[in-house]
């Protein structure tokens, strides 16, 4: 039987690209996308679309109800630096979201979750370099808190009551379709539109920051891959940790050089350089690896020349 797929959170940098492709896989009127507010004239011309606010319950179980729900991919946060901005806001958006979708697979309304989470659940206290699976978390961000908070929730809910719930801490994504907001890793698309318009880059980041980061294609896929494993292969219900290249804004700079070699950029670190010095450089994703076969495909310069070719399109 073909199964039915919400998006909540549709019409942001990753559900874009994940409603595109779920469709593509499933067919269009099988993949239902939702968000706060409409987006782009062609995801709302793909397939069919609810304006579905993901922290009312009630919304969600009638959309559910509507369409015959299978599964549910919560793609709606407030991101880091926002977060940091409006703390309560951030707390109730992150969470309530979360307890919504995994209550309408505890009541057996819907039978999968996708939901992310981030290497914003590390802290300053965890070991930088090649960060393992489990290590010492203690995020520092108000972002970090709502996602290790939600990783240990998915868990609970996995081992209490059974839902299948599938997660990934994603590292900083980039994109093209369409633009991140309020993340502190924005910097790392910001500057592929800036070297294309003004041929420089002023970075909110200094130039050292190595951060681990991920081109959107292998995110989606590493997304779709994780939903499609047979059950016994995801024995981690908490979060997997995901990656795939690391490098700092003068790296990137560099990689941008070597197709515009005027490029140029400046550093002016603002209150984000914390955020991001509290992360990881680096990250250990052996167990994704081996449970359920990840392999990443893009490193810096392919994204480097696949950014700059469809932006210039
Ligand atoms: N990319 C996100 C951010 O910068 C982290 O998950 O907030």
């Amino acid at each position: 039987m073909q199964k039915t797929i919400l998006i909540l959170g549709a019409c942001g940098q990753i559900g874009t690209e994940l409603t595109y492709e779920l469709r593509n896989k499933y067919g269009s009127e099988t993949v239902v996308a939702s968000d706060i507010r409409e987006g782009n004239d062609s995801l709302m011309a793909s397939g069919p679309f609810e304006l579905l606010d993901a922290t009312n319950y009630e919304a969600i179980e009638d959309v559910v109800m509507h369409y015959e729900i299978d599964e549910v991919y919560l793609m709606a946060a407030m991101l880091s630096a926002t977060a940091e901005k409006f703390p309560n806001r951030a707390w109730n958006l992150n969470m309530n979201s979360l307890f919504n979708v995994l209550n309408l697979a505890k009541e057996k309304k819907i039978s999968k979750i996708f939901w992310p989470s981030s290497i914003a659940v590390f802290g300053p206290n965890t070991p930088k370099e090649n960060t393992p699976q489990h290590a010492i978390m203690e995020p520092s961000t108000v972002y970090g808190i709502s996602k290790q908070s939600g990783e240990r929730w998915c868990e609970y809910y996995n081992k209490k009551y059974g839902v299948d719930v599938r997660s990934v801490r994603y590292p900083g994504l980039i994109s093209w379709k369409t633009m991140p907001g309020g993340g502190t890793t924005d910097y790392a698309v910001e500057i592929y539109h800036e070297a294309l318009e003004k041929g420089a880059y002023q970075c909110f980041l200094g130039k050292d920051t190595k951060l681990p980061m991920m081109y959107m294609d292998d995110a989606i896929r590493a997304t779709m891959e994780l939903m499609e494993s047979p059950t016994e292969k995801i024995q981690v219900r908490s979060s997997y940790n995901l990656g795939s290249m690391s490098f700092t804004p003068q790296e990137m700079a560099e990689s941008i050089q070597r197709h515009i070699p005027d490029f140029e950029i400046t550093y002016e670190p603002d209150f984000r350089q914390t955020i991001a010095d509290s992360w990881p450089s680096s990250i250990d994703d052996s167990l994704a690896r081996k449970q359920w076969g990840w392999k990443p495909s893009f490193n810096l310069d392919q994204t480097t020349s696949e950014m700059l070719d469809n932006l210039k399109k």
